[in-house]
């Protein structure tokens, strides 16, 4: 039925390091000949440009997105016995990072709209123990900051911002791991801007905040031997920064093609009633991921399979139902619009070398076999 039809994969990175073989392998021989292979010039290069193409005070390079988190957390101040208030609606390594450090997830539901954290909800959910709102901007779709910040000015929390999937993207004209004390970013190769490998990175406007966390994720050093703070090596490699700083030449154009391509793919499921994401018109969004609701996603899943295009689930179950999670105590129907929301959403092939044709194509076939 498909004859010679070549696959459509959900994201193609083969094509993007086809592109830039050249480039990268020369980054990558430049931390070779080095010999900086830790801490060196190419990490600090990075950073600072990682900053500046948001706009960001400060930025500190890290081995991976959950690290990242874990240090932001850490940094800000959260510990033991904190409650911190977030979404089950993300993944696992959200939580992870706030129970690593002794304090605990309390979830809230989610905005149907956008799949991000409730604002109103989370001022239900306060309590004496409340110490953070984590905001995950889910798919690349910025968060209510607006709201978010007078919660936390009003009740005085801190903000961490988990922006591991937003490279990039703006509320009210402002890049998003600005509006708290401190965000995360992952680089993971699936990412926006992903590595060749695990990387992460830690951003603060605050320069306190920020020398905290170079601290803390190298071993708690003042000097090379003059350790003052209990710290972890959690480094961002060199070589990864290397090919890291190839790519963000080009972030800009491939967030470019995915806000494109996002715009085909409403133009055709919207009008025929598919839920798609509906980013509020103060924030930019970067299409992450391109998601859908289907009430028959089993169905729709084995016809994209059948037509050769990848899709994904992101995700299926939600954190507060998840078993490493049992003992934060909730159950079904704790988190309505999250549970719902999770039992219909599936992902469809998005990325910045996607082409029109190959748009119309799995569009083709997600109107055919799925059910709104
Ligand atoms: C929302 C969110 N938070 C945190 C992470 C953790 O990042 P990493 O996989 O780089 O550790 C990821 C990505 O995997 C993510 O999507």
């Amino acid at each position: 039925m498909t004859g010679d039809l070549p696959p459509i994969p959900i994201l193609n990175l083969e094509a993007q390091h086809k592109r830039l073989r050249t480039e990268i392998l020369s980054a990558l021989e430049d931390v070779y000949d080095s010999m900086a292979y830790i801490q060196g010039r190419h990490v600090g290069v990075f950073e600072e440009q990682f900053a500046a193409a948001h706009g960001i005070a400060h930025a500190a390079g890290c081995s991976n997105g959950t690290t990242a988190l874990s240090l932001a957390l850490e940094a800000a101040g959260i510990g033991p016995g904190d409650e911190v208030i977030t979404v089950a609606y993300t993944f696992i390594a959200t939580a992870e990072s706030i129970l690593h450090l002794g304090a605990t997830p309390i979830f809230v539901d989610i905005e149907p709209g956008t799949y991000n954290i409730d604002p109103d909800l989370v001022r239900q959910a306060i309590t004496p123990r409340t110490k953070a709102i984590v905001p995950v901007h889910i798919y690349g779709t910025p968060c209510e900051m607006g709201a978010l910040q007078d919660i936390a000015r009003e009740h005085e929390l801190l903000l961490v911002e988990d922006c591991a999937q937003a490279h990039l993207a703006k509320y009210d004209g402002k890049a998003v791991g600005t509006f708290g004390q401190v965000g995360s970013f992952s680089f993971y190769p699936g990412k926006n801007l992903g590595a060749c490998g695990d990387a992460g990175l830690v951003v603060s406007e605050d320069d306190d905040t920020i020398i905290r966390v170079k601290k803390l994720l190298d071993h708690g050093r003042e000097t090379k031997y003059l350790h003052d703070i209990v710290g972890y090596n959690r480094r961002m490699d060199a070589m990864q920064a290397a090919i890291l700083g190839v790519k963000l030449r080009y972030l800009e154009e491939w967030t470019a093609r995915r806000k494109e391509n996002a715009a085909i793919y409403d133009s055709h499921l919207k009008p025929v009633g598919f839920q798609v994401i509906e980013p509020p018109a103060n924030v930019v969004p970067v299409y992450h991921l391109y998601v859908i609701q289907v009430s028959n996603r089993d169905e729709l899943a084995e016809a994209l399979k059948a037509n050769k295009i990848g899709f994904g689930v992101h995700y299926p179950i939600p954190l507060h139902l998840q078993p490493s999670l049992a003992q934060l105590g909730y159950e079904r129907g704790a988190l309505p619009v999250t549970e719902q929301v999770s039992d219909r959403v599936i992902s469809l092939p998005m990325c910045a070398e996607l082409t029109r044709e190959q748009i119309d194509r799995v569009c083709d076939v997600v109107i055919k076999h799925g059910r709104p």
